[in-house]
């Protein structure tokens, strides 16, 4: 939704006046807030509030233009019962729109606290974001890949790669509370989405799991400096031959931490490595990736 809003199009300014009269807005409030997707799947009131505070303010600019009165109803009730507060706990729903022509989407259930249960995974990060996004824009690196993602979370990146074209997604993660979730988030591609405990402690299970791998994905993953070695363990144990390739992002919170990272994969001597900034692109995603983190996606090869 934010796509649209946010657009400087010069299209879009033209369909600026049409969406602000009145018997717009209702339909407006049909076809987006009262959608048949919007009530199955909700997204959070916060979310819902923005969406609707972004759209009266683009109606505002064009000056006395009156607001629909179910439209500012439903604001006025929103902005009351959320404030300003951005520590509201509870589920949502996302959707993650990865192809507006063919309307090719990954609808996931998300915890709102970045930390939940006493676990990071029940949220999507921007870095999850960035490198979904960066599939959804090169599906030609996973099509027809078996692909194996390390520390899924709500499984956005695998789903994103199962819905591009993989041929097989194994999606992993730690957390039992995590792996429930991830379990019930992937209904449509079931017929190629595997869910997995996968401990990167555990050397024997990442050797055994290395022959699903034709590609290896894992994003906001090396965030603390006292992981670091055993993911870079793991990904020494799966990514074992020239074929294989693990494309890894890291939201740059701390540059020692990423530092580290790429320190250690250097000092497995045999794991190459190279690394690039992915920028904001076009961002095909319906969701809100933060415009200012600095995130780096890791190449990591076999030498
Ligand atoms: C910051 S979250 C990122 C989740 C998801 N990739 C995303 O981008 O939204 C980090 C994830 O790594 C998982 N994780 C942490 N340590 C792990 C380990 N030793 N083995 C496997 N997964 C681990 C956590 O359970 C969590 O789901």
């Amino acid at each position: 939704m934010n796509g649209d809003w946010d657009s400087t199009d010069q299209e879009q300014s033209e369909n600026l006046s049409l969406l602000a009269c009145t018997r717009v807005q209702g339909d407006v409030m049909k076809t987006v807030i009262f959608h048949e997707h919007t009530i199955s799947y909700s997204p959070s009131n916060r979310y819902i509030k923005m969406f609707l505070k972004k759209y009266i303010e683009k109606i505002e600019t064009l000056g006395s233009v009156e607001l629909d009165e179910e439209l500012l109803e439903l604001y006025v009730s929103l902005a009351s019962t959320t404030g300003e507060n951005m520590f509201i706990e509870g589920m949502c729903y996302k959707t993650y729109l990865l192809d507006k022509e063919q309307y090719t989407r990954v609808v996931l259930r998300e915890e709102q606290m970045m930390i939940s249960q006493g676990t990071t995974g029940l949220q999507t990060w921007d870095a999850g974001v960035r490198l979904a996004d960066f599939f959804a824009e090169h599906p030609d690196i996973i099509r027809g890949q078996k692909v194996v993602e390390l520390g899924s979370g709500c499984g956005l990146v695998g789903l994103t790669c199962a819905a591009m074209g993989a041929s097989h997604v194994l999606a992993t993660d730690v957390n039992s509370v995590v792996l429930k979730q991830l379990e019930s988030n992937h209904p449509e591609y079931k017929d190629k989405v595997r869910v997995a405990e996968l401990d990167w402690e555990n050397i024997e299970e990442c050797e055994k799991l290395s022959k699903d791998a034709d590609v290896v994905i894992g994003a906001d993953i090396a965030y603390d400096p006292t992981i670091v070695p055993v993911l870079v363990g793991a990904l020494k144990a799966i990514v074992v031959s020239s074929q294989q390739v693990a494309y890894i992002t890291a939201t740059i919170r701390s540059p020692e931490t990423f530092d580290l990272f790429l320190k250690m994969i250097d000092e497995t001597e045999v794991l190459g490595k190279s690394v690039m900034t992915l920028t904001e692109t076009n961002t095909t995603a319906l969701c809100m990736p933060n415009p200012s983190a600095d995130i780096r996606l890791v190449l990591i090869t076999r030498k």
